[in-house]
């Protein structure tokens, strides 16, 4: 296989796969998914095709943020198992070759994590400076304007400690003051704890907020406010909050030690989302790759996919590596962004862009069988905290975090048991069951893409060579490694389209590889190809 011969690198060749733990599979039927939910659906994912697998926060919390709300970063969450669970789990993924890759929320604690239990007790405790805490401005206000990204001011105050203490997010995730060394610490000992246990890689969550301006100056007016424009925060230039200097060196020091393990990786989450600064965070030395949320933007249009691309590539040096994803935990499914109705032809294209891209693909689960966001239809049955602070603005990121449809049985096959957010109704047609025994499906699809993806280092590895400068209906581009090129057509139209591209005018030299089409549908003619509604094509140039 070429892995061997390409020097196959799992993070920067390979596809990852991100589960939402509670989400996946339920093993004890308590309606929570489960650390043995997913052993027991490592086949799976194994044949799925990808090669590393992240999970959402599995550390003890008390779910407030469900998850990003962490207790304790060395523990593993009862809810999900226990640490014998977790090493069976990173055992079992490595015999199948799978890695693992932990979120770790390093911005902020839970508020019922003993360090901050101990912190509020009084200004004298020691882990008192572990967090962020002014005295009340005069007449008793917050000590600065910052603005919670969740709503609200940053600032909560404390009886205990007599003192107000920053949260970027909810009042229940305090933030960490990073500037204390007994902190840095604490941060760069825990990354080589889990590379001890064999952890792969970690995801870093909204990491370029760890560190505040050392003064915590007001953050000038913003005005027109930015979107969502709702919320304080939008109301302000975020220039003290986030994204300051000592970021760097922290980044630096935190990759010389995943360096000094074979094979680690790191991957940032920059908040807000901005393609820039993930490039200048992911320069050599500092991150392996910073996720470009682009697409989940992009309406579904030629044109500005492929402007994504294109200034993505710009930003990056050549030795940064992309890193692209069409969904996560905190959006809506592209299922849901994309499709037209229950069709999958969209879904089929955008899995062919993303498979076949220079850079890392992510996949969020339930995306590879179509999965729909849950219709969220009334406050009451809302779960995520600012889905209640903001209906009906926003309705909060339940939609796409419903049970994972494995099959047609009750609660989809995930659970025994009612799950905590509802199986979407459409589960007993859309399911890796049903899709697994249909060649047409996008599943099946999904597992083409991969396999080819990996058989071919042009595909993974290889350059990119967009073929149409100004796309209207159709992105089209090369990729090429050593003496291999494969072209790539992908038509966003719901339409045929004639497509005249003159790297086809020696059409004999190119043979069609994989397409949500049969191939004998393609029909050239010198340098003209027809390409159906929503058609991929990958066609591979032949040796001469
Ligand atoms: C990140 C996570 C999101 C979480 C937030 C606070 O954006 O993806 O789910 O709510 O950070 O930790």
């Amino acid at each position: 296989m070429n892995m061997q011969k390409d020097n196959y690198l799992w993070w920067r060749d390979g596809v990852i796969y991100q589960i939402y733990p509670r989400s996946f599979a339920d093993s004890n039927g308590d309606g929570i998914g489960d650390l043995r939910g997913i052993i027991d659906r490592l086949d799976y994912l194994a044949e799925l095709g990808v090669d590393a697998i992240w999970l959402s926060p599995i550390f003890p919390s008390p779910d407030v943020d469900f998850g990003y709300d962490v207790a304790d970063y060395r523990g593993i969450d009862p809810k999900f198992g226990s640490m014998e669970d977790f090493e069976e789990l990173l055992a079992q993924a490595h015999q199948r070759n799978l890695h693992i890759i932990l979120d770790l929320v390093l911005n902020h604690t839970s508020d019922q994590h003993p360090w901050f239990v101990e912190a509020r007790q009084s200004k004298e405790s020691s882990f008192h400076d572990y967090y962020i805490w002014r005295d009340p401005a005069p007449g008793g206000k917050p000590p600065n304007n910052w603005a919670a990204i969740f709503g609200g001011s940053a600032w909560e105050y404390d009886e205990g400690a007599g003192q107000y203490y920053l949260h970027l997010f909810y009042k229940e995730q305090v933030d960490l003051n990073w500037r204390n060394p007994a902190v840095y610490q604490e941060m760069m000992d825990l990354f080589r704890y889990w590379c001890d246990k064999g952890v792969d890689g970690f995801r870093l969550d909204v990491f370029n907020l760890w560190y505040k301006h050392a003064d915590l100056p007001d953050n000038p007016r913003q005005f027109p406010p930015s979107p969502p424009f709702f919320r304080p925060w939008d109301q302000q230039k975020h220039i003290y909050d986030y994204d300051q200097p000592e970021m760097m060196p922290a980044l630096a020091e935190i990759r010389s030690i995943l360096d000094s393990y074979p094979a680690r990786y790191a991957v940032g989450e920059t908040f807000p989302e901005d393609a820039a600064s993930a490039a200048r965070y992911s320069q050599p030395g500092y991150l392996h790759a910073a996720f470009n949320f682009e697409f989940t933007h992009c309406q579904w249009l030629a044109r500005p996919f492929q402007r994504a691309i294109e200034r993505y590539e710009q930003l990056l040096s050549d030795e940064q590596w992309p890193c692209y994803v069409l969904g996560n935990h905190d959006l809506s499914r592209p299922a849901t962004r994309y499709a037209r109705g229950d069709e999958d032809g969209r879904l089929k294209v955008a899995a062919a862009m993303l498979m076949t891209l220079r850079g890392t693909p992510f996949i969020y689960y339930g995306d590879e069988i179509g999965q729909r966001d849950i219709p969220i239809r009334k406050k009451e049955d809302v779960l995520d905290p600012i889905g209640k602070s903001f209906w009906p603005f926003f309705k909060g990121r339940d939609g796409c975090r419903a049970p994972m449809q494995w099959n047609s049985c009750e609660n989809a096959g995930f659970s025994s048991t009612q799950p905590w957010l509802p199986v979407n109704a459409d589960y007993s047609t859309r399911n890796v069951e049903n899709q697994a025994g249909d060649p047409d499906s996008l599943l099946t699809f999904y597992r083409q893409l991969l396999t080819l993806r990996r058989e071919h280092p042009a595909l993974h590895r290889g350059s990119l060579h967009m073929l149409i400068e100004d796309p209207r209906f159709v992105i089209a581009y090369e990729r090429r490694y050593e003496d291999e090129t494969f072209m790539v057509l992908l038509n966003f139209s719901n339409f045929e389209r004639a497509l005249e591209i003159s790297e086809l005018s020696a059409s004999e030299w190119w043979t069609p590889v994989l397409s949500n089409y049969p191939y004998d549908q393609l029909v050239t003619e010198d340098s003209v190809i027809n390409l159906q509604p929503n058609q991929a094509l990958i066609l591979i140039k032949n040796q001469v």
